[in-house]
């Protein structure tokens, strides 16, 4: 897109003294993730922006901007990402380090990608207590690729496995299962609109089933397993969907066979799914499975079999340095059970005016669903939620209502704004 004097665009902020470096405020703001939007000092400065054409020049001078109108942006995905990891990637976008180049323009077999994306891989070992008979894959294809690749790398087509279906997502990975395995659904919490999660002591489990399929937050529904189920037989893997909540709390990686996880929620830009996988998994795909879905080809070449989502990889990087200085899984945890605190805590007192129809035990941390008692309000709630710069706060399609996700990235100041709202809206109109 090129800069012209056609439409009004956007507030974007620049070093005054030299336009392709940050400014301090902005380079002191990383790793830590102290940095307040409203404590920055941005001057705005009004740009254009129209589709580029041939008769105007791109500009010879990289901007190496800021908006300085950041809205607090409640989506599930792709979210909210850290203000600081943004105006890292910003300060290092134009060049990264000392190679005279983006890390977009890179060769993902040089050196520098090399050290990009194995200096992630070890930032997300550590931060999540990765055992070494553990690989770490970054991939492509989002987790709805997993859905096939699991079966079709850890089964033969008449492999019996099993699915816990407590949401939307775990319902699409068991149809998918259907097309390589013989999945059984042993529980589903479909009757209930998918509000609770089954006690597993009472689960009838299929035996000698290849793995136990559970999606440990469904995004949709808001529903959070907060310990895990114990496969009966010792051969059967746990395998987990954590797309919604990974890294937003310490998971003790031994208990699964397979863990996976779009990145566009708490790690990073959509285009790089995670997959975390005991190494003797490895090595057994179905013949029929395509080369890109094949863990044994992505783990014999470090995740660097075709071009990976350098970029994407290079932004999670980020995400995991921010979240160990932070002071790793443990902090963020804590961080987000006191965002999540205030607004379960707001819908429980509004005597009824806001409900969230999820059992408390199993309320997500992550993405909290709520309704209005008076439906015909939720159009005006959002619209003059969006006014106060609070966006995407409608619940999903199939659901309705509201929805607020709050993943590791959105700041305490987010959700106390939220809330603030909240309240406001109530005493207006109940
Ligand atoms: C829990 C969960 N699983 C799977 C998916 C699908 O992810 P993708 O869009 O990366 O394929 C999503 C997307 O929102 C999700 O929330």
């Amino acid at each position: 897109m090129a800069m012209s004097a056609a439409t009004p665009h956007s507030l974007l902020l620049k070093n005054p003294t030299n336009p392709l470096k940050p400014t301090s405020t902005q380079l002191a703001a990383f790793p830590t993730t102290s940095l307040s939007r409203h404590a920055t000092t941005r001057k705005p400065i009004s740009i254009t922006c129209s589709a580029a054409t041939t008769t105007t020049p791109l500009p010879t001078t990289p901007s190496t901007s800021a908006s300085s109108d950041r809205v607090f942006n409640f989506a599930a995905g792709p979210a909210t990402l850290p203000e600081n990891v943004l105006l890292k990637a910003q300060s290092e976008l134009y060049i990264w380090r000392d190679s005279g180049m983006s890390v977009m323009e890179m060769s993902h077999r040089g050196k520098d990608f090399l050290s990009i994306i194995q200096k992630a891989e070890s930032d997300l070992r550590t931060l999540l207590n990765i055992p070494s008979d553990y690989a770490v894959l970054f991939l492509q294809g989002g987790a709805t690729t997993q859905f096939a690749a699991i079966p079709l790398n850890l089964c033969q087509p008449d492999d019996t496995v099993d699915f816990i279906v407590t949401g939307s997502w775990g319902d699409k990975a068991y149809k998918e299962a259907t097309k390589y395995s013989k999945p059984n659904v042993i529980w589903s919490g479909k009757s209930d609109k998918y509000t609770n999660i089954p006690s597993f002591d009472s689960l009838e489990q299929s035996p000698r089933a290849k793995y136990l399929h559970i999606c440990t937050n469904e995004t949709i529904h808001g529903v959070e397993f907060k310990d895990y189920p114990t496969p009966k037989d010792p051969n059967t893997i746990l395998v987990a969907d954590m797309s919604s909540n990974f890294c937003s709390k310490p998971v003790d990686v031994s208990k699964f066979g397979l863990i996976y996880a779009g990145a566009q929620k708490n790690v990073g830009p959509s285009g790089v799914t995670i997959v975390i996988i005991r190494k003797d998994l490895i090595g057994n795909a179905q013949p029929i499975t395509p080369v890109m879905l094949d863990y044994k080809i992505h783990a014999e070449n470090n995740s660097l079999y075709n071009t990976p989502p350098c970029y994407g990889i290079y932004m999670c990087g980020l995400v995991f340095e921010d979240l160990l200085a932070q002071g790793g899984l443990v902090e963020v945890e804590k961080k987000n059970k006191k965002k999540a605190q205030i607004l379960y805590d707001t819908i429980d007192a509004s005597n009824g005016f806001y409900r969230c129809p999820v059992e408390k035990s199993v309320r997500s941390l992550m993405n909290v669903p709520f309704t209005l008692v008076k439906p015909e309000l939720e159009a005006d709630f959002i619209k003059e939620a969006a006014k106060e710069k609070m966006l995407q706060l409608k619940g999903h399609r199939s659901v309705g209502g509201m929805r607020a996700s709050i993943y590791n990235a959105m700041p305490y100041a987010g959700v106390e704004k939220l809330v603030a709202f909240m309240k406001d809206f109530q005493a207006r109109h109940d």
